[in-house]
């Protein structure tokens, strides 16, 4: 096994040596920038991470893990215009630097790509991670699909919730690591409970963008601050606020979600004041902690020795004290 950061070498090397920038250029470039505004690349570490979790070479994880990150920034080009955001990685959104048509048609092809990779696998394990990538890519679009439709509904509720980020972003943190298990060839019970580590990872680590969505450093937090208020976003932070809340200041939250930004100059920064004030920015805190917890009690399940569980753990904790 090697640390995080040599992982996040192995990807970004991996990344460089690809070729992806042809002609027409208006579909290619938009690719290539939004691939190259960096991230964390949490998604394909893990794959390699799994891979070597099971004892097979990170190397030939490296196709699969750059499909699982081609398809992340795919959704996140198209994620960026359903919500209408300025800001990616501290720069501008591809639909705002070209715009709408370039972001949709560059996405669609970034989809494609992503699938383009399995291609390097031989039959058995290329059915196994076609099936799971196709599989996890609907459920991603479900739950995005859940995300908008909340932006407009009053009586959204926690387990809703809950179903909706486990969907639109659990689902695929764990699929990159089962599909690190698929190509090590480990057993299905140790592959499923590496899904079910990253199933429970993926959920704390929505629970903590919804919260820096609120609260974290405009300087560097890469994205616009507050864009989930902005949007009417039915976060956890916004749905324990409500539970939490006297009547009087639900009626003000539901008015100031009711609202567009251009209506109400105030609305993140009184948002943001109810979420700590009804004491919804702790329970989203102990809730982004509880799962992360469960994930780690997949770990003791595993078959897999101390010092890889170590890293593993090591990944969770990094993850629970991110500012980006
Ligand atoms: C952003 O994912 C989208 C979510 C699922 C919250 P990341 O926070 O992993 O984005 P990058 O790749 O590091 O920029
Ligand atoms: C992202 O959810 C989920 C997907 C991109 C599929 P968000 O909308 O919260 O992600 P950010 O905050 O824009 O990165
Ligand atoms: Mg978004
Ligand atoms: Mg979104
Ligand atoms: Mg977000």
């Amino acid at each position: 096994m090697h640390d995080i950061s040599q992982y996040q070498d192995f990807f970004i090397n991996y990344l460089k040596s690809q070729n992806i920038s042809k002609e027409p250029k208006n579909l290619y470039e938009p690719i290539e920038y939004i691939l190259g505004l960096g991230g964390k690349r949490m998604r394909p570490v893990l794959t390699l991470m799994a891979a070597e979790v099971f004892d097979a070479d990170y190397k030939k994880a490296l196709p699969a893990a750059m499909a699982v990150e081609v398809f992340h920034n795919f959704s996140l080009v198209h994620d960026d215009i359903m919500d209408d955001a300025p800001l990616r990685r501290g720069q501008v959104t591809v639909h705002e630097k070209w715009n709408l048509n370039t972001g949709i048609l560059s996405g669609d092809a970034m989809l494609i790509l992503a699938y383009q990779y399995f291609e390097q696998y031989e039959p058995e394990i290329f059915r196994d991670l076609a099936k799971l990538f196709s599989k996890t890519a609907l459920e991603v679009c479900e739950g995005q699909q859940w995300d908008v439709d909340f932006e407009s509904r009053t009586d959204v509720t926690i387990p809703e919730y809950l179903k909706m980020i486990e969907y639109k972003t659990a689902v695929l943190v764990a699929a990159a690591m089962k599909m690190g298990a698929i190509v090590a060839k480990t057993s299905e019970k140790e592959a499923d409970l590496i899904y079910n580590f990253g199933l429970n990872l993926g959920l704390a680590f929505q629970l903590q963008d919804d919260y820096l969505d609120a609260f974290g450093d405009p300087e560097t937090f890469g994205k616009q601050v507050g864009g989930d208020i902005i949007e009417n976003k039915k976060t956890y932070l916004y749905l324990k606020a409500v539970e939490f809340s006297t009547p009087e200041k639900v009626a003000e939250l539901q008015r100031l979600f009711g609202l567009q930004l251009e209506e109400n100059k105030d609305k993140i920064e009184n948002a943001k004041a109810i979420f700590n004030e009804s004491g919804a920015s702790d329970a989203t805190q102990k809730a982004i902690e509880m799962y992360t917890f469960k994930a780690f009690e997949m770990l003791e399940k595993m078959d897999i020795n101390a010092k890889k569980k170590n890293i593993l753990k090591t990944f969770g904790e990094n993850l629970m004290g991110r500012k980006v």
